[in-house]
């Protein structure tokens, strides 16, 4: 499933709430993991996809301090945020999809669950591979299933309980809606890669308040424009805590997140 225009739309606070409430806990583990695997190659020229607020980017920076990297997103206010908060790298506005830059201008391009939202992925494997230069490589993650995801899944029944009817799907159709990894590793051959590398990696996210989370889900995802449509008032976000905090405990709370890690040799 690829998702709405709503589902890849982050914009005016969306980014500050993604940054504050989510990225300490479900993406910086897998930044720092995915910037190690790009330092290790050793790549000059690196590119970024899906960048976001830049939690890999700053990662990238510090794990492979003489690569130039550039770094992209779909959204402006993604690429406003990202640049102030990683000002070492290029920052622009890109659709992966339709990329601005040449054939064979990068050695590597990393993208940390951003692929997910493209709505025709073998397309945009192809516009990756074109911008690769002959050898370069792209390296990204993709996540598991919702129910492997601890705080994913128990924000989701959380929604189930606000709304069982009509639940809003953003999670289940989009970031986990690409979760088979034999799926992926055919749409990177059909782009022409060689897959080279595919593994599952579960790492613990660490979160003080369980509540803080739902906060980061419901005003930092696109979740919010789905629950914001049913125009179902505060309460929302109360059936959601009290269903996350009844899964999870309150917090501090350490739980599971599995994704899978691809690298794709041009
Ligand atoms: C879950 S966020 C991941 C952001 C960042 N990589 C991180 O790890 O925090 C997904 C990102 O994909 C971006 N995005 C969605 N569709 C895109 C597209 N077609 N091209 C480039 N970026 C896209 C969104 O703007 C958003 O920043």
């Amino acid at each position: 499933m690829t998702g709405t225009d709503a589902d890849r739309l982050w914009s005016a606070s969306m980014p500050a709430a993604y940054e504050e409430h989510l990225v300490p806990v479900v993406f910086r583990p897998f930044a720092d993991d995915l910037s190690a695997r790009a330092a290790a190659l050793s790549p000059r020229r690196i590119l970024e996809l899906a960048a976001g607020t830049g939690v890999l980017t700053a990662s990238l920076l510090a794990a492979a301090p003489s690569a130039e990297v550039t770094a992209t997103d779909l959204n402006e206010a993604m690429v406003t945020y990202g640049s102030d908060r990683a000002p070492g790298a290029l920052w622009r506005q890109a659709d992966a999809q339709s990329l601005p830059f040449p054939d064979d201008a990068f050695d590597l391009v990393v993208c940390q669950f951003g692929v997910m939202f493209f709505p025709d992925k073998v397309a945009a494997f192809a516009e990756i591979r074109r911008v690769l230069a002959p050898g370069g490589r792209f390296l990204f993650n993709t996540w598991g299933p919702l129910g492997t995801h601890a705080f994913g899944a128990a924000f989701q029944a959380g929604l189930e309980r606000a709304f069982p009817v009509d639940t809003p799907q953003f999670l289940p159709a989009v970031p986990h809606g690409y979760s088979a990894p034999a799926l992926v590793a055919a749409d990177l051959t059909a782009a022409g890669f060689v897959v080279e590398e595919e593994h599952e990696l579960t790492l613990d996210g660490r979160a003080a308040s369980v509540a803080d989370v739902a906060t980061g889900f419901l005003t930092g995802t696109p979740a919010r424009a789905a629950v914001e449509e049913r125009d179902a008032g505060p309460g929302v976000r109360a059936a959601v805590v009290e269903e996350m905090t009844a899964r999870l405990g309150p917090g501090p709370v350490t739980a599971p997140m599995t994704a899978y890690v691809f690298r794709g040799g041009a």
